[in-house]
């Protein structure tokens, strides 16, 4: 590889936490700063803070390409400048660990040049180096260079999902079906809705948003707990000539952003999101951006009748590897 004069050679490193997460904010920042959601520049703005102030790391679960703090991957050094970076994060999936590869960015002056091919080879082989069963990754279904890339080192699509986001100002001419009835609360049959939200959030995809429908089950336990940790949480169904069709959860985000969780009968969905999602925005006083996370190219037209734009659709990739 030719070098300038002032350059030192190129070489991966494992991250430095401490010492590196400034020039990689500012890394991330340059590679997916356009693309970035409102939780995305609040996660970006936290981890420059973090990184000035040096005196706490926080934790970000979430979704997406860009997720989560650099607590542990690789870097790349030319230069004597970090210009390529690499995060890995360990989640428990079926009692066993998994490692998600999220901030996979190479400054543009220095792509095409093999990095990102051997920052993503060398994750899979940390991840084999412990023992861990697959590496998954999410890339936008729009980024041709990246998913080349993971498809060449034997990545395997396992689904597509999209994120949609309520449009501010709320639209005028969102219509909202006469037919269907929205109900607030969690009437009977949980388990009904509970089979649907099993659907939409599958295991597969799951583990990422540490979803589970234990937590929205109507119990007193549940009401409890809640209470105690002053979580919030709010339920509606959808009723079409008095039969169930749908169910609608909202919970507030940590973040910038809350989420909305939709469960609905396949025949019905179209129905169920055009009432559920409007009703769901008005009780809530449309104040905060809301997302909504659903299989890809699923009742399009339904949430973009609702008042919901797409944000993104993503790729989820994992590549399964021999336990030792
Ligand atoms: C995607 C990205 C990480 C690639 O980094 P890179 O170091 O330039 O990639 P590499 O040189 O290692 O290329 C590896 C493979 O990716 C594909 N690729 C990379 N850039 C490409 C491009 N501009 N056009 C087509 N294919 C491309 C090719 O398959 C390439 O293999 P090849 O060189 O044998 O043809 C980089 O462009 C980037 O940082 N983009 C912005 C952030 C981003 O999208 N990250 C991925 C999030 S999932």
């Amino acid at each position: 590889m030719p070098l300038s004069p002032t350059s030192t050679p190129p070489y991966m490193r494992r991250i430095n936490v401490r010492r590196d997460l400034l020039p990689v904010a500012d890394l991330i920042q340059l590679c997916f700063g356009d693309q970035m959601d409102a939780d995305g520049q609040e996660y970006l703005r936290q981890m420059h803070q973090t990184a000035r102030d040096g005196s706490y790391f926080r934790w970000m679960p979430g979704a997406g390409e860009m997720l989560s703090y650099p607590l542990d991957g690789y870097v790349w050094e030319e230069d004597q400048k970090i210009v390529a970076n690499l995060t890995l994060l360990p989640f428990s999936w079926r009692n066993k660990w998994i490692y998600m590869v999220v901030n996979v960015a190479v400054h543009p002056a220095y792509r095409r040049k093999g990095i990102a091919r051997q920052l993503t080879q060398q994750a899979i082989q940390h991840a084999r180096q412990h023992h861990v069963s697959a590496v998954w990754l999410q890339v936008r279904d729009d980024n041709e260079s990246a998913i080349a890339l993971y498809l060449s080192l034997g990545f395997q699509p396992r689904c597509k999902r999209s994120t949609w986001q309520n449009i501010t100002p709320y639209p005028q001419n969102v219509f909202i079906p006469p037919e269907v009835e929205v109900f607030a609360g969690t009437p009977k049959d949980w388990k009904k809705q509970e089979s649907w939200l099993n659907n939409t959030y599958p295991e597969e995809v799951a583990w990422n948003f540490a979803f589970h429908t234990g937590r929205f089950k109507p119990s007193f336990l549940n009401r409890l707990t809640r209470w105690l940790n002053a979580d919030e949480q709010r339920h509606w169904t959808a009723l079409l000539d008095g039969k169930l069709i749908g169910t609608a959860i909202w919970e507030p985000g940590r973040w910038s952003a809350d989420t909305i969780w939709l469960g609905a009968e396949t025949d019905y969905q179209d129905y169920a999101i055009r009432a559920l999602l409007p009703t769901v925005r008005h009780a809530l006083g449309n104040k905060r951006p809301c997302y909504v996370n659903y299989p890809a190219g699923q009742a399009t037209h339904a949430f973009e009748s609702a008042g919901f734009a797409l944000q993104n659709t993503l790729i989820w990739m994992s590549i399964e590897l021999t336990a030792h």
